[in-house]
């Protein structure tokens, strides 16, 4: 039985994707708790580091209040490395994420990156994706009828709500928060869902996963290659 809590664990993983920066080049940032751990342990190597790319504005408020560059995607060709947690991630390495409504912006910055570290505490380990509700960023006046595309898949789908108003993202869109999907098929399904007007992006990361997974266990960090 673990006497670490799940912050704890959080923090043991953040600290060990350090191994996997490169000394002198750019590193992608992702976005949430287990990331914010990973910024703070960012900051003890800062001066061994141009700066980052980041996934959102917290990410990006964060590195910045420690002083870390934030450089534009556009200004950066390829990243070596990108680090960011997970809702879910399953043992082929396929994510569900969004959580903290940062998924679009996730996926990009995974998309420039030739590895993906995820760090997760063990909690987010699945054999199939669809337990954790599924974000997916929509243009607005797309919601409702999204919504239904996915009652014919058997699922249910919610908007987002941010102080009783509709959450807003990063990119001014909305989020539907989709329950009762088995997603057998990661990379069928988010091609598939990705290619209804109006969505914005799925919160499946299977064309987009991860490299390897550095999991927070009550033994310690495991290290999961994909
Ligand atoms: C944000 C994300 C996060 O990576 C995901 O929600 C996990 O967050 P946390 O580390 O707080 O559990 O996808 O959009």
């Amino acid at each position: 039985m673990s006497t670490l809590t799940q912050d704890e664990l959080k923090t043991l993983v953040g600290q060990a994707a350090l191994q996997y920066v490169v000394p002198g080049e750019i590193v992608g940032v992702g976005t949430g708790s287990t990331v914010n751990k990973f910024i703070d342990a960012l900051a003890t190597i800062k001066d061994q580091i141009p700066g980052a790319v980041s996934s959102s504005v917290a990410s990006t408020e964060r590195l910045r209040a420690y002083g870390i560059a934030v450089f534009d995607a556009n200004d950066v060709a390829e990243l070596s490395v990108y680090v960011d947690g997970a809702d879910e991630i399953d043992p082929q390495g396929h994510m569900v994420k969004g959580g903290g409504a940062a998924l679009t912006r996730e996926k990009i910055v995974a998309a420039q990156s030739k590895r993906f570290v995820c760090i997760a505490d063990d909690s987010k380990w699945v054999s199939v994706l669809g337990k954790f509700p599924l974000p997916v960023e929509v243009i607005p006046m797309a919601a409702q009828r999204v919504a239904r595309q996915f009652e014919t898949m058997g699922g249910t789908a919610k908007l987002r709500l941010k102080d009783g108003a509709p959450l807003v993202t990063d990119n001014g869109q909305h989020i539907l928060d989709v329950t009762g999907l088995q997603i057998a098929d990661p990379l069928a399904f988010e091609s598939q869902v990705n290619n209804w007007p109006g969505v914005v992006t799925v919160g499946v990361f299977a064309h987009q996963k991860a490299s390897v997974c550095l999991l927070g266990t009550a033994a310690g960090v495991k290290t999961v290659t994909f």
